[in-house]
C-alpha cells in the first residue's frame, strides 16, 4: 500500500506506513479537517488508506482547481458509492415548483394535526422531499400512508444515513469481504437494490405508456432524449435511465430535508426571527396565496434567512468528491492524478473573516443597509464547477 507523500504533493499530516492518515480521528471529521487547515493551510493532502485525498479550503483555490481545471477535475472518484451502487450521469430541469406547493400544503395538514404537541419531524420530512422528487421523476405524488412511499422513503433514508460506512469502503474496500455484513457494506447495499428494483419499475411503466408529445416528468424527457436526442455515437441505455432517477433520491432527499430541519430548528431556537419572516410575508404577498419563487424578490428578510440557514448548516460540509483525470498544476504544489479532491464548503461558509462570529445564526449579515440581499456569493452550499 503507497502510504508517503511524494514532495510535490500539498502538505499534510505525517503519514503512517500500511495506513497513511487513517490513524487520525475520521470519526469527527469536520473537527479534525479544521485542524489539519490551521495547520498546513488552505490546500492539504491525506493518505487514506489506498487513495491521496486532497482537500481544498479557500474559494480562490477552489475556483482554480474546480473551475479554472474543470475539465479534469470534473469526474467522480471510483468510491463505494460510485462504482457498487450509482453510475453517474447528469439531468435537466423540468417544471417543479407546482409540486412542491401541493406537497407543502399536505405538510402543513400534517403540521397541524399534531395539535402543537411535541414529535420527531425528520420521518415527516423525508417523506414530503422524496414525495416531491417521486412528482417530478414519476409524474405521480403518493398519500402519505402509500406503502411504496414509504419503502422508497425508509430505503434512502438507509442509505444516506450510513455515510461513514461509504467512505470507510471507500478508502479501505477489502473490508466489504468481512464475514456477517461486520461493517454493514452489505445492507447499504440491500437498500440501493431495493431502490433501484423501484425505479426500474417506474422506468418501465413509462416506457409502456410514452407518448413524444406528452412529456410528464423527468423519466419521460430522459426516455424523449434516449429515443429522439442526436447523441451522436452515445447511446443512452434503460440502466442509464434508472441510474440518474436513484441519483436523484439519493443526492437530493436527505440534502434537502436535512436543510428543512435546520431551518425548524432555527426558527424555533429565535421566535423573533419567526415573527419578521410571518410580517414580511403578510405585507408582501396576497392573503391566503401560496408564496411561491417569484415572490422571492419582495422578501428579503425571508432569503437571508434562507441563507443563513444554508451557510450555518451547511448539510454537505466536503460537498461530493471529485477526482483529478490529470496531474493538476497549481502555483505550489500539484494534484497528482487519480486523487480525491475535496472541496471543503464548510471553510467557505464558517470563515471569520467573511463572517464575524460564523457558529452564530444571525440573518442581518445577509442584508444591505437599505435591507436588501448582499453577499449571498460568499456561500457555497452547492459548491461550484
Ligand atoms: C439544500 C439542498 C441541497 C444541497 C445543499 C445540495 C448540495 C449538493 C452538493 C454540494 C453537491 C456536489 C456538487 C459537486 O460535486 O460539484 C450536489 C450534487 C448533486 N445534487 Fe444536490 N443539494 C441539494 C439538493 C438537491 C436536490 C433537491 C436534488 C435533486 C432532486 C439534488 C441533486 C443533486 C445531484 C443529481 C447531484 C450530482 C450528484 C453526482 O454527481 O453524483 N440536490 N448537491
Amino acid at each position: 500500500m503507497k502510504t508517503r507523500r511524494p514532495w510535490n504533493y500539498p502538505p499534510g499530516p505525517p503519514s503512517v506506513p500500511f495506513i497513511g492518515n487513517l490513524n487520525l480521528d475520521l470519526k469527527n471529521l469536520l473537527g479534525t479537517l479544521r485542524q489539519c487547515r490551521k495547520k498546513y493551510g488552505d490546500i492539504f493532502s491525506l493518505i487514506l488508506g489506498t487513495e491521496t485525498v486532497v482537500v481544498i479550503c479557500s474559494r480562490d483555490k477552489i475556483t482554480e482547481v474546480l473551475v479554472k481545471n474543470g475539465d479534469i477535475a470534473s469526474d467522480r472518484p471510483r468510491s463505494f458509492f460510485y462504482s457498487e451502487l450509482l453510475t453517474p450521469y447528469g439531468y435537466d430541469r423540468l417544471p417543479y415548483e407546482k409540486n412542491i406547493l401541493k406537497e407543502v400544503t399536505v405538510l402543513q395538514e400534517k403540521l397541524k394535526e399534531k395539535q402543537g404537541l411535541p414529535f420527531d419531524v425528520t420521518e415527516l420530512l423525508h417523506v414530503s422531499v422524496s414525495n416531491v422528487i417521486c412528482c417530478f421523476s414519476f409524474g405521480k405524488r403518493y398519500n402519505h400512508e402509500n406503502k411504496d412511499l414509504q419503502t422508497l422513503t425508509k430505503v434512502v433514508a438507509d442509505i444516506s444515513s450510513n455515510p461513514d460506512v461509504v467512505g470507510l469502503l471507500t478508502f479501505l474496500p477489502f473490508l466489504k469481504y468481512l464475514p456477517f455484513d461486520l461493517v454493514g457494506a452489505k445492507k447499504v447495499k440491500r437498500a440501493f437494490n431495493l431502490l433501484r428494483y423501484l425505479c426500474k419499475q417506474e422506468t418501465i411503466r413509462h416506457k409502456n405508456t410514452y407518448q413524444r408529445d406528452n412529456i410528464r416528468d423527468i423519466l419521460d424527457y430522459l426516455i424523449n432524449l434516449q429515443l429522439e436526442g442526436d447523441m451522436q455515437d452515445f447511446q443512452i441505455t434503460d440502466e442509464m435511465i434508472t441510474e440518474v432517477i436513484i441519483e436523484l433520491f439519493a443526492a437530493g432527499t436527505e440534502t434537502s430535508s436535512t436543510s428543512l430541519r435546520w431551518f425548524l430548528l432555527f426558527i424555533i431556537k429565535h421566535p423573533a426571527i419567526q415573527e419578521r419572516m410571518h410580517q414580511e410575508i403578510m405585507e408582501n404577498v396576497e392573503a391566503n396565496v401560496p408564496v411561491t419563487l417569484q415572490d422571492r424578490h419582495k422578501l428579503p428578510y425571508c432569503q437571508a434567512v434562507i441563507l443563513e440557514t444554508l451557510r450555518l448548516g451547511t448539510v454537505a460540509p466536503f460537498s461530493l468528491p471529485h477526482m483529478a483525470t490529470d496531474d493538476i498544476d497549481l502555483e505550489d504544489c500539484m494534484i497528482p492524478k487519480g486523487a480525491y479532491i475535496l472541496p471543503s464548503l464548510d471553510s467557505i461558509n464558517n470563515n471569520e473573516e467573511d463572517f464575524h462570529n460564523p457558529d452564530e445564526f444571525h440573518s442581518e449579515r445577509f442584508l444591505d443597509l437599505e435591507g436588501q440581499i448582499t453577499n449571498h456569493k460568499t456561500i457555497l452550499p452547492f459548491s461550484l464547477g
